[in-house]
């Protein structure tokens, strides 16, 4: 497993994803739980932001207090399921900018197939946090980081509600230099590339297809 990754030990997290995983959950309540657990990630992963001194005038006094540096992070969702996360990440962080790869699984060989990539310009320059639920083989969000990294970006961590034991190896042969975050480290892939027990499909159990 990657040297790089941290397992969020949190009740509410756990208690939200079990929520998830019960397949009598309805969409509705799936994407807004998603939301809510990648709002706890997001506290965890945003830990070490830069600060900046800014003068404020406070109703009392002068003060020098803290705010976040610009510019920043920029937000990478994997369509469609990360969009889900990518909700819960801009409630925290509403000045990122987003940018959007989309990336299926070919069912046969597992995989990723990119069909369209949008982001900022300054992409390179800024911290990219990828957020997509589901790292199962990882290879998706592997081919996500490559193609950032094609463009220049550097400073890189991943987000994941759920990981295989098989993706983070896989993923931390990849790219090593990238920090992972994840809720849950499941059992094992079954040979359909599912995480086990995991959710199923995250994408279709979000939009009800
Ligand atoms: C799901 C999920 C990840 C990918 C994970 O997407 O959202 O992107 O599978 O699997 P991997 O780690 O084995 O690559 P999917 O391909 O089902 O597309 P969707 O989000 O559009 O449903
Ligand atoms: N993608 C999903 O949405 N779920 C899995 O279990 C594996 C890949």
């Amino acid at each position: 497993m990657t040297a790089k990754l941290t397992v969020i030990e949190h009740p509410l997290v756990r208690h939200k994803i079990s929520l998830l995983r019960d397949q009598q959950t309805k969409s509705i309540v799936f994407r807004a739980l998603v939301r809510e657990i990648a709002q706890l990630m997001t506290y965890e992963v945003t830990r070490d932001l830069a600060l900046v001194d800014r003068d404020i005038e406070t109703p009392v006094a002068l003060m020098t207090a803290q705010v976040l540096a610009h510019p920043a992070p920029v937000l990478v969702s994997i369509l469609r399921a990360g969009n889900t996360m990518l909700d819960g990440v801009l409630d925290l962080l509403p000045t990122a900018s987003v940018a959007h790869i989309g990336m299926y699984r070919d069912h046969e060989t597992l995989k990723a197939v990119e069909y369209s990539f949008n982001g900022p310009p300054d992409i390179a320059d800024r911290l990219n946090l990828v957020v997509d639920p589901m790292l199962a083989t990882a290879n998706s969000g592997i081919a996500a980081i490559a193609r950032l990294k094609d463009k220049g970006v550097r400073d890189l961590r991943m987000m994941s509600i759920l990981a295989a034991p098989e993706g983070l190896a896989a993923f931390a042969v990849a790219h090593p230099d990238v920090p992972v975050v994840v809720g849950e480290v499941d059992e094992r892939l079954n040979e359909k590339g599912y995480i086990v027990p995991g959710l199923g499909d995250a994408g279709d159990r979000s939009y009800g297809t």
